[in-house]
């Protein structure tokens, strides 16, 4: 098997398309807003003779938005469609397997009950709470600057937790705990406090939404071990499948936006890669110049600074 297995298209029948207890780590980063949420708002109305409708036998009715169960079903949408992808990521870990869900302050608390439901509440293990401080600083409330993640365990009394593989971070206040501590370091807590990926940096890949190495690196150095199988189905710019094979271990990656698989071409230019489902630009261009779909579109991404490709995804989070 090569060292990334990347398919292109919906991850549902990706996922339904893997084996029963065959991977040891799943990370996902879902988008919010998928395409699928459906905006409704639920109007009701009541007799007002300064009502804005006309109803019958000229009766005059005021309309009163119900602004509550509008919201209740932007969740509900977001929730079917992210269940069946939960159960199936469950299903495919081994017994000793980890499924990590990096979400937001809106969706977490939806996201964690809906896992309670299709892991079981025991196989919560922790809500990590990824710490940023970068961009505008709201004046009206606390400015969010966090992302939540999910870590569940197929099975809470055997899972790979391997702390020693973690690097060490230094103490806050290294003259507290004497030389020796503090030039050791010290293990991290359910905080982790990183940059986001820099916009002038060397990791960014142009893709919106990109994650930093610097978490995933320690996701999979602690949850997996050299070897291993992980997946990632909502892969974006492939940040997981990078840190899961610069660090020894095998990933199969999916997306469905044709840009996250041109950006992946690029950033694993030199990995060893099973694309299924897709045909990259340099073997589409040079071996059917004239069958090759969307030729003008893949030479000028070719040629493209990726941030161009980035704008086209301005509806993803
Ligand atoms: C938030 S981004 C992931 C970013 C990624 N973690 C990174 O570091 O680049 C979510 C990705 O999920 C993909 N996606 C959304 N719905 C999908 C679906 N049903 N099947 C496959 N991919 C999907 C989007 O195209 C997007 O690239």
């Amino acid at each position: 098997m090569a060292e990334l297995t990347i398919h292109f298209g919906d991850n549902l029948p990706v996922l339904q398309g893997l084996a029963n207890d065959s991977i040891d780590l799943i990370y996902i980063d879902p988008p919010f807003n998928t395409g699928k949420v459906q905006r409704r708002t639920h109007l009701a109305t009541i007799r007002d003779e300064n009502g804005d409708r006309t109803g019958f036998q000229g009766r005059r009715y005021r309309t009163i938005k119900l602004g509550v169960q509008a919201y209740a079903d932007i969740f509900d949408d977001y929730l079917a469609f992210l269940e069946p992808r939960l159960r199936e990521a469950r299903r495919v870990l081994k017994p000793d397997g980890s499924l990590f869900v990096h979400i937001d302050y809106r969706e977490v608390h939806y996201v964690k009950v809906l896992l309670d439901v299709i892991f079981g509440r025991a196989s919560f293990m922790n809500e990590i709470i990824w710490a940023y401080d970068y961009g505008a600083r709201s004046k009206a409330k606390w400015p969010a600057k966090h992302d939540n993640l999910l870590w569940y365990a197929k099975d809470p009394d055997r899972y790979q937790f391997h702390l020693d593989a973690c690097a060490r971070i230094p103490y806050l206040a290294p003259g507290l705990v004497g030389p020796e501590k503090a030039a050791r370091g010290k293990t991290p807590t359910d905080v982790w406090w990183h940059t986001i990926v820099s916009p002038n940096g060397r990791e960014k890949t142009g893709y919106p939404t990109q994650k930093p190495r610097g978490i995933l690196d320690r996701i999979v150095s602690v949850h997996s071990r050299p070897g291993d199988l992980l997946l990632d189905f909502f892969a974006g710019s492939g940040s997981f499948g990078e840190s899961a094979v610069r660090l020894g271990r095998r990933c199969i990656l999916a997306d469905h936006h044709e840009e996250a698989l041109r950006v992946m071409e690029r950033r694993f230019a030199q990995f060893q890669i099973e694309w299924i489902n897709w045909t990259p630009s340099l073997a589409c261009l040079a071996s059917a110049e004239d069958g090759c779909p969307d030729a003008n579109e893949r030479r000028a991404f070719l040629n493209s600074d990726l941030e161009i490709v980035a704008h086209a995804h301005g509806e993803l989070r």
